[in-house]
């Protein structure tokens, strides 16, 4: 396949705005209108539920996954790019979505599935802190931002993973870093309403 349409392609399939959709098909409800206005799992479980929550965390996790896997498979056979590309491409679509006015979701679970089809190792390491910090603050805004800081800081400052790691590369932290500043960034009114007291605790609601 031409390299290029693979590009534009794995952008597409981040792009897809699953909460958006099943929001406004389904539930009759835009998700910007609700809750944190996002339009990822977190918000889709605190205004839609849990079954929509997961359906969209499944699906937002698998375009990450699948950007960064079906490129290597047998179908599309692309040599000569790291799959990473396609993987970061399938993360900037989810946060700028053509299909949602080039909005989107905070690149949490979309980043989660590259590093799954990647290097799952380090998506473990990764849970590890996520669960830690949900259990002591019940707070995913937190928890996604800590492990966005424990992913950069796992990986481009502590050693002892490139030992863990099998297919440690720089590169694979170059990409890490990228989407954990996404993460970061789509994060800033979360880092707001957590600084004032005002984010949402889980269970889902606001303060
Ligand atoms: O993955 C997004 C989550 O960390 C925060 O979502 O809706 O609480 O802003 P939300």
């Amino acid at each position: 396949m031409n390299i290029v349409i693979a590009l534009l392609l794995a952008y597409l399939l981040g792009s897809i705005p699953s909460g958006l959709w099943i929001g406004k098909l389904i539930f009759h409800k835009d998700l910007h209108e609700h809750g944190s206005g996002n339009t990822g799992a977190t918000n889709t479980f605190r205004t839609l539920g849990v079954t929509a929550g997961m359906v969209v965390f499944i699906i937002d996790l698998l375009k990450g996954t699948l950007a960064v896997m079906l490129p290597m498979s047998f179908l599309f056979d692309i040599k000569g790019i790291s799959p990473l590309i396609f993987g970061l491409l399938a993360v900037l679509g989810h946060t700028i979505s053509i299909f949602d006015k080039f909005k989107g979701g905070k690149a949490v679970a979309t980043s989660g599935g590259v590093i799954l089809g990647y290097q799952p190792t380090f998506l473990l390491f990764l849970l590890i802190v996520f669960v830690i910090i949900l259990i002591l603050f019940s707070m995913i805004s937190l928890s996604s931002i800590s492990a966005a800081f424990a992913a950069i800081f796992g990986i481009a400052v502590f050693p002892a993973f490139h030992f863990i790691l099998n297919n440690y590369n720089w590169f694979f932290s170059l990409i890490i870093c990228i989407m954990s500043a996404v993460i970061l960034v789509k994060h800033r009114s979360n880092m707001n309403r957590i600084r004032d007291h005002q984010e949402s605790l889980v269970p889902f609601g606001f303060n």
